[in-house]
């Protein structure tokens, strides 16, 4: 018995098949081509191997010469080795990119491997028919069985790529889970939540269940935050200051508006649910929490408190207290206040008066250079950081902390503001507006003049930062100054 020629000629075939694929996942830069090359390669090795080992174990076997002769040709299971191997390669060179760490997006896994079973499937029934169908019967009925979650899974997973409900990358929601599809397999779709956690989940129970997608077709979605307001807060103002909150916050989206629902009269509150729009929802929590504390901080500065049951029992017990507290404070404040501390004690107590207590949210913008102001504050505690905006860059001008003062510009002069100011960390201030100012100012002109110093100052250290100039003389300033304060004279009506 000796080789037979078309053995010969076979494994000549495979092994320059091998002799392609090996230089070919090599130059590959795509991990996914490499490793279904080798797979290949394994295969075609296991059989030539199962081949070769067949022939010499018959060579050297009593079989009768009729049987022994069929071993010099090729198997059927080497055959169909072979041709597994070559359909496996082929699919992995034709559907991925050869140059890219990535598997392609038109052509998932699950499909790829799904177009290797069936053109196999093709092949082996026209290779070995008999031995096939002689085994399909009994095997399909054992393997149908002992698969059945297996192929549901398969099926379904299958389904979802050609309906394509949601494809990697996207946020969805499915069963209790929500999170970011990272891979839809044979078996599963695996995907990552928000707290980081890796979930899989059986494609049959997918297909199952219902699938919210959060990024398909339109990232755009609503967000609704729910709060109880006591009953003596009129609701348009709560609707106001709602949507003036989301204004003020960069990832909420103009565009469609967001309003305020009044959804219950509740026990100790009237409900309202906030409703906005944003567009990425891998980050609505941290907008949605953007959103609440800013309302809390709008709310507070607004006098209006969110209610809780104990809330009554609390206010109940100690108003004058809080109250002769808070003028305490205030009191404290104006005396140690440098641009008051020329004045009587009668005039600091009519300041303390008139001062109220205002809370900033850290990054919270204060003023906004441009806008018309008729406030000025004072810093109690915290930092606040100026800002000069030009040509649509941001300058820190400088920061104020404790006992420092500002928006006395816009207010005294009537101009708009000339600088932004942010709240760098929580800043609790004081308030004061034109007109009990202007009485303040009415009884005690040097004020003015001790803010008009202040005013020059800031506004040469502005406009160095605009650099439209970079010194000012003391005559210019003296002169500012003398300007400032006819101003201010007459802006206040005084004199
Ligand atoms: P106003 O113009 O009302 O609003 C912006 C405020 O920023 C301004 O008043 C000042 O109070 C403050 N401001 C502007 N420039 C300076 C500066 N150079 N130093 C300190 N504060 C400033």
């Amino acid at each position: 018995m000796n080789w037979s020629g078309s053995f010969v000629i076979y494994l000549v075939l495979v092994i320059a098949l091998a002799a392609v694929l090996l230089p070919v996942q090599a130059i590959t830069r795509n991990g996914f081509i490499r490793r279904k090359l080798r797979f290949s390669l394994l295969l075609i090795v296991a059989g030539v191997a199962y081949d070769i080992a067949s022939y010499y174990y018959a060579l050297h076997s009593q079989l009768p010469p009729e049987t022994k002769a069929q071993f010099d040709l090729p198997s059927d299971i080497g055959i169909l080795l072979v041709a597994l191997a070559t359909i496996n390669a082929i699919a992995a060179l034709l559907f991925n990119p050869f140059q890219q760490e990535k598997i392609s997006d038109r052509y998932p896994r699950i499909v790829q491997d799904a177009v290797v079973v069936g053109a196999f499937v093709l092949i082996a029934t026209s290779v070995a028919p008999e031995r096939l169908f002689a085994t399909s019967a009994i095997g399909g009925l054992v393997l149908g069985l002992a698969l059945q979650d297996t192929l549901g899974n398969l099926f379904a997973g299958l389904a979802i790529q050609v309906e394509k409900p949601f494809g990697v990358g996207d946020w969805i929601k499915a069963g209790d889970y929500e999170g970011r599809v990272a891979e839809v397999t044979w078996r599963a779709t695996k995907m990552r939540t928000k707290s980081g956690k890796f979930v899989v989940i059986p494609n049959s129970m997918v297909s199952k269940d219902t699938v919210v997608n959060f990024s398909k077709p339109s990232p755009v979605q609503r967000m609704s935050f729910t709060i109880g307001l006591s009953y003596d807060v009129p609701p348009n103002l709560i609707k106001q200051i709602a949507v003036e909150t989301c204004a003020a916050i960069p990832s909420i989206l103009r565009e469609p508006a967001p309003d305020t629902l009044l959804t219950q009269y509740g026990d100790s509150a009237i409900n309202y649910a906030c409703r906005f729009w944003i567009d990425d929802f891998s980050r609505s929590d941290p907008i949605i929490d953007e959103f609440a504390t800013l309302l809390y901080y709008r709310l507070k500065r607004a006098g209006l408190n969110i209610p809780f049951p104990i809330r009554d029992v609390r206010i109940a017990r100690a108003p004058r207290e809080d109250s002769v507290a808070a003028d305490a404070s205030r009191l404290a404040f104006v005396k140690k206040a440098g641009l008051f501390e020329n004045l009587e004690l009668a005039d600091k107590q009519a300041i303390a008066s008139i001062l109220h207590p205002v809370t900033f949210a850290a990054g919270e913008t204060i003023i906004r250079q441009a806008d018309a102001g008729g406030s000025m504050f004072f810093v109690k505690t915290g930092v606040v950081k100026v800002i000069f905006e030009s040509n649509g860059e941001r300058h820190e001008v400088t920061r104020l902390t404790e006992g420092d003062f500002f928006g006395e510009m816009a207010l005294l002069t009537g101009e708009p503001r000339t600088a932004t100011v942010v709240a760098c960390s929580d800043v609790d201030a004081y308030v004061l507006s034109k007109e009990p100012f202007r009485e303040v100012l009415f009884q005690n002109p040097a004020i003015a003049e001790k803010i008009s110093q202040t005013i020059v100052s800031r506004k040469a250290m502005l406009q160095e930062q605009a650099n439209q100039i970079t010194t000012l003389t003391i005559h210019l300033q003296a002169q500012e100054q003398q300007n400032f304060l006819v101003r201010i004279q007459r802006f206040f009506g005084l004199g």
